[in-house]
């Protein structure tokens, strides 16, 4: 690590600062210019980002944006290899260079305010530090200045933000000058001079969502607002989240970057009680209309539906069964009776106590629910008790649910992405820590990263998942995902759906593609959808692989992909030699060429390939499928075939 530092003696209302990341190639430069700042974004010499406001407009203050002089910059470079506890990626380098520039107003009360900029070789981060200071112990932000000036004329994949369902959009191509309505990061962008960027946000604590709009021809953010249009109340010292833009050459580039889980910290505790996990559920027969949520004829979540499923997952290998509506408050419109939700009360015909016992008889954990509707004010009277009530049936892990267009929250509706969301979202989860507890969520605030301080965050939805099938889904949505939500970290996408051809819910999706799901969308909690005489009668040999994939990966390699078109990739086993490959295509078929150069060298591998017929179909044939076995070694080529909304999943054993 180098330090260097400089020491002004009069106030400077003009300066630039070039940071520059460890191979010299992504530059970032601040500028303070007449008291102003701002910052613009180079790589290769080639502008990625033009000149861009900083600031913060202040409620009842004046803002922190202009009027400001340089008291000292400091430098410092960073390089640091840390091993993940699950995830996509076992070891991970995080290797930067970082410059603060500390600043103060010109004007009394003189108040100070600090630019972090981190630039690596794949992108820039840069935050909004307030130090503690006489003249100011709180502060309301009312707007966010910032902004990421890319040429308006570059293309743009995005879902629009503030909707009823939350994340829960198709993803949408739109030139950047023509989003006009806010969009939620990441923000997925191709420039005219082909540089490929991400926009998202790291390390999101105690304040708004940062979404972008467009504000006189540059993307702005937006950061979202609470009820009284204010976007946080905080305290100081304070740090916004860190602003990340990743830039990549091609669109796969931008999956590799670590960059988001590197700008958040290590874990501050023991959290080697954390272990990813396979499960099935109580769950989609719910879906397809066969059982219900609420209590009557044909309630799932029964004493003897939950011991039949735990047979069930015994017979099939897996140690995990999610039970949902099993507690009191489905009955009638449950999205409006949330508010009556009750988390340690069953219903007559459910006995969690010979459940659980039945289950740990077998070998099976339950994993527990909750669906809170979004009425926070009665999820967090309840929740430690709530937690404590499964932990005294040993369950450890729990999915939980935000359904609602709004939460609830000390009276008020607010955005599940605002800054009481986000508080009410880490409240949760630093609890479930306390209690050893793992949280898949659902309706969640988007990923930033903070799993890697907090790595009992196990996953979450977050977008459009499976349970949109059976009309609004689109076989090129999963397409989008890699290149969009999927940059943010894991998703509970709900895979492995068999019975494709289900008449109340028909999948657009050929079967072979279920299996690639678990490799193209990377969640350490996988569930095993469907209903389980899909797995266990109809289809054993497709469930060889769901029951075998893996839930972490020692390393990915992205093979080929466009975005909304296709995208294959390959993924190591976790500490092990295994790999796997996955792919998915949109409503078109096409064939690929896969050049198998990541196995180890003069090494057989025994590949099993789950394909798409020649003649598959989603729309009309989504059954036919074909298992090849064959030897492949480091240097083979081969190629596949996808079916319109089909894909292929390979698994490669190393002999
Ligand atoms: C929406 C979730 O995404 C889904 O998985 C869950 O079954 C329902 N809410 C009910 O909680
Ligand atoms: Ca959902």
């Amino acid at each position: 690590m180098s330090f260097f530092g400089e020491l002004f003696k009069k106030p400077k209302t003009d300066a630039v600062f070039d940071v520059k990341s460890p191979n010299g190639r992504v530059v970032a430069t601040f500028m303070l210019d007449h008291g102003q700042i701002s910052y613009f974004v180079k790589r290769d010499e080639k502008i990625v980002l033009r000149k861009s406001r900083l600031g913060l407009m202040l409620k009842d203050a004046s803002p922190l944006a202009d009027g400001l002089s340089l008291v000292r910059a400091y430098s410092r470079s960073f390089d640091d290899t840390w091993r993940a506890q699950w995830g996509e990626q076992h070891v991970i380098r995080n290797n930067y260079n970082e410059t603060a520039i500390y600043l103060e107003e010109v004007e009394k009360p003189a108040r100070l305010l600090t630019l972090r900029f981190r630039v690596y070789d794949e992108g820039v981060a840069f935050r909004y530090e307030i130090p503690a200071q006489p003249e100011m112990e709180r502060l309301i932000i009312s707007d966010e200045l910032t902004e990421f000036s890319v040429d308006s004329n570059s293309r743009s994949w995005s879902i629009p933000a503030y909707q009823p369902d939350r994340y829960e959009y198709d993803y949408v191509e739109h030139p950047v000058y023509s989003l006009t309505e806010s969009v939620h990061t990441p923000l997925t962008i191709q420039t005219p001079t082909n540089n490929f960027v991400a926009i998202h946000e790291a390390a999101l604590y105690n304040y708004g969502g940062m979404t972008l709009k467009i504000n006189n021809q540059s993307l702005k953010a937006d950061i979202t607002p609470l009820s009284d249009g204010m976007r946080a109340y905080v305290e100081l010292p304070f740090s916004t989240p860190w602003r990340m833009i990743i830039i990549g050459q091609d669109a796969l580039d931008l999956t590799t970057s670590r960059m988001m889980l590197n700008l958040n910290d290590p874990p501050r505790e023991d959290f080697s009680w954390v272990e990813p996990k396979k499960f099935l559920g109580i769950w989609w027969a719910m879906y397809v209309g066969e059982w219900t949520w609420a209590p009557g004829e044909r309630h799932g979540a029964t004493t003897e539906h939950a011991m039949q499923y735990i047979d069930s997952c015994k017979n099939l290998g897996v140690n995990g069964l999610l039970i949902e509506g099993w507690n009191d408050g489905w009955e009638g419109d449950w999205l409006e009776n949330g508010v009556s939700n009750k988390f340690m009360e069953a219903t007559p015909d459910f006995d969690m106590q010979i459940v659980a016992d039945y289950g740990h008889a077998n070998g099976v954990e339950l994993i527990g629910h909750h669906e809170t509707v979004g009425f926070i004010d009665n999820y967090e009277q309840q929740l430690e008790d709530a937690y404590r009530y499964y932990k005294r049936y040993g369950v450890r892990y729990i999915k939980s649910g935000y359904a609602g267009s709004k939460m609830t929250i000390n009276g008020r509706r607010e955005y599940h992405h605002s800054q009481l969301g986000v508080l009410h979202y880490q409240r949760a989860l630093e609890l479930a820590a306390k209690y050893q507890i793992m949280l898949d969520v659902h309706e969640p605030i988007k990923s930033t990263g903070i799993e890697r301080t907090w790595p009992n965050l196990m996953t979450r939805e977050g977008a459009r998942g499976q349970e949109y099938e059976g009309g609004a889904l689109k076989p090129s949505h999963a397409c989008f995902l890699p290149y969009t939500r999927l940059l943010a970290g894991g998703m509970d996408y709900t895979p492995g759906i068999l019975d494709v051809t289900n008449f109340s819910k028909r999948m657009a999706t050929t079967i072979i593609r279920q299996l690639a799901y678990y490799v193209t969308i990377y969640s350490s909690m996988q569930m095993a959808s469907d209903r389980p005489q899909f797995y266990e009668h109809e289809y054993p040999d497709l469930w060889e692989f769901i029951r075998d994939v893996p839930l972490s990966w020692e390393r990915m390699v992205p093979l080929l992909g466009e975005i909304g078109e296709y995208y294959v990739v390959a993924r190591q086993e976790w500490d092990g030699s295994d790999w796997y490959i996955g792919g998915v295509t949109n409503e078109e078929g096409r064939k690929v060429e896969l050049y198998i150069d990541f196995l180890e060298p003069q090494t057989n591998y025994v590949a099993k390939i789950y394909r798409d017929s020649e003649d598959a179909h989603y729309r009309d044939h989504q059954l036919g499928y074909e298992i090849e076995e064959k030897v492949l070694r480091q240097g083979d080529r081969i190629e596949m075939y996808m079916a319109p909304g089909g894909g292929f999943a390979i698994k490669l054993h190393k002999q």
